[in-house]
């Protein structure tokens, strides 16, 4: 394996502090080191300060001169819904002319309009096309994401997507955590209560038994699950050894951080309806929220989650794309970024830790990512800008030079500048 030193970042965005999720003004603690190094071998950040000490260990490590520029560990996406086939153009050309992503799904589009590509397409077609979506996100800065299941729908489908995850896993660098979200939608060819019977008996002990998710997600959600039935869905999940995640409180206030709160889940996930009732109840249970206003701003609505008043009362905010194709078709965590300032009045810093750290954190891997600390895997980024604050600034503009995983360059944008 390699031996690297980086050396001349203007900023090494560190992100070291406590070992657990940053709270408070925590969050806009980054750790940089001004003309800041590291030394990595076989994967791993053994040694992290500035250039000049860096250098009187460097022996013969390949030297990556970072030039001035900011190096920051590799984003990570704590919500996505990557695997899907098809797109839905047609939805967003109807969205663009006012019609509602409830009013969009009754009229045929929607989740199911992806479900039906999804089920028609082969394992290998549904890998091709995730292959390509998993190269945008590291093109991004992302080397770590989370990925949902969820347009299959049936047992066989269902396990189709999560062994795309598990394959796309072996063929492309990034990092990947997979969920289960069989209860997304209920399919047309059943009753609400028959899918909960499918997803309860038969989907949720043969994603266990063949170790094909870490997570268990619902869509709790009028028209979708509602809080009996996605209280049933986590509860027998919970007792099969899954952590819990739940899309709640998007587009109706019905009480999903509560429930989240009460089943004891890891993250509540949407959360643009939640009252300060939801968020003391997401405190007292210590679940993290995680706040995806990708999906706000392509749904064209200006109700976003109430950032500020969660970071106020404690909460350990992560922040998410929700890459899907119906409501946030964005692998950009820099545009996140960028509405999490501009519109969530998120700083910057607290902007980054949400999205690195925090998001480590709330995929149980805050031991080994996220931070740039001796022992934490070298997954990072050289981004072509001086300040950290640039990313979240320059809106639309690529600033990823090179990415970096487990020490291997994985890509490399530099050329020409
Ligand atoms: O997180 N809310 C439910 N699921 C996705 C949307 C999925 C879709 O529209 O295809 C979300 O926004
Ligand atoms: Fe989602």
């Amino acid at each position: 394996m390699t031996s690297l030193a980086v050396l001349h970042a203007s900023q090494l965005v560190t992100l070291s502090g406590p070992k657990r999720p940053r709270v408070g003004t925590e969050l806009s603690a980054l750790g940089i080191i001004r003309d800041g190094g590291m030394l990595i071998r076989d994967g791993k950040i053994e040694r992290v300060g500035p250039t000049a000490e860096i250098e009187k260990n460097v022996s013969d490590e390949e030297i990556v001169d970072a030039g001035g520029r900011v190096v920051m560990p590799g984003f990570v996406d704590a919500h996505t819904h990557l695997v899907f086939a098809g797109n839905r153009l047609d939805d967003f050309e109807r969205r663009s002319r006012g019609e509602t992503y409830e009013q969009i799904a009754k009229a045929g589009g929607g989740i199911w309009s992806t479900v039906e590509k999804t089920r028609a397409a082969s394992e290998p077609d549904l890998l091709t096309q995730a292959k390509k979506h998993a190269n945008w996100f590291l093109r991004c800065g992302t080397t770590t994401v989370e990925v949902k299941s969820g347009y299959g729908l049936t047992v066989e489908d269902e396990l189709k997507i999560l062994r795309v995850m598990r394959q796309l896993k072996e063929e492309v660098r990034l990092e990947i955590v997979p969920t289960f979200l069989g209860a997304h939608a209920v399919p047309r060819e059943l009753s609400p209560d028959e899918y909960l019977d499918v997803v309860v008996t038969e989907m949720l002990p043969r994603v266990t038994t063949e170790k094909l998710a870490e997570f268990c997600d619902v869509f709790c959600e009028r028209g979708y699950f509602d809080i009996d039935q996605s209280r049933k869905i986590l509860s027998a999940a919970k007792k099969l050894g899954l952590s819990l995640r739940g899309h709640v409180d998007q587009l109706t206030n019905s009480g999903g951080a509560k429930l989240m709160a009460e089943i004891g889940a890891t993250t509540a996930d949407h959360l643009e309806q939640t009252d300060g009732q939801g968020i003391a109840a997401l405190k007292k249970a210590n679940v993290q929220p995680v706040l995806l206003p990708g999906s706000v701003y392509a749904l064209g609505s200006s109700r976003y989650p109430r950032a500020r008043e969660m970071i106020e009362a404690g909460l350990a905010v992560v922040l998410a794309t929700d890459f899907n194709p119906g409501s946030s078709p964005t692998p950009s965590m820099q545009m996140v970024l960028s509405l999490a300032c501009t519109q969530m009045k998120m700083s910057p810093a607290e902007a980054i830790t949400a999205s690195t750290v925090n998001a480590a954190y709330s995929l149980n891997r805050g031991d080994k990512i996220g931070c740039l600390e001796p022992g934490k895997l070298a997954n990072f980024v050289i981004f072509d800008c001086q300040d950290y604050r640039e990313l979240a600034y320059w809106f639309g503009v690529p600033q990823t030079l090179a990415v970096y995983v487990c020490g291997d360059c994985v890509l490399n944008n530099s050329d020409g500048r």
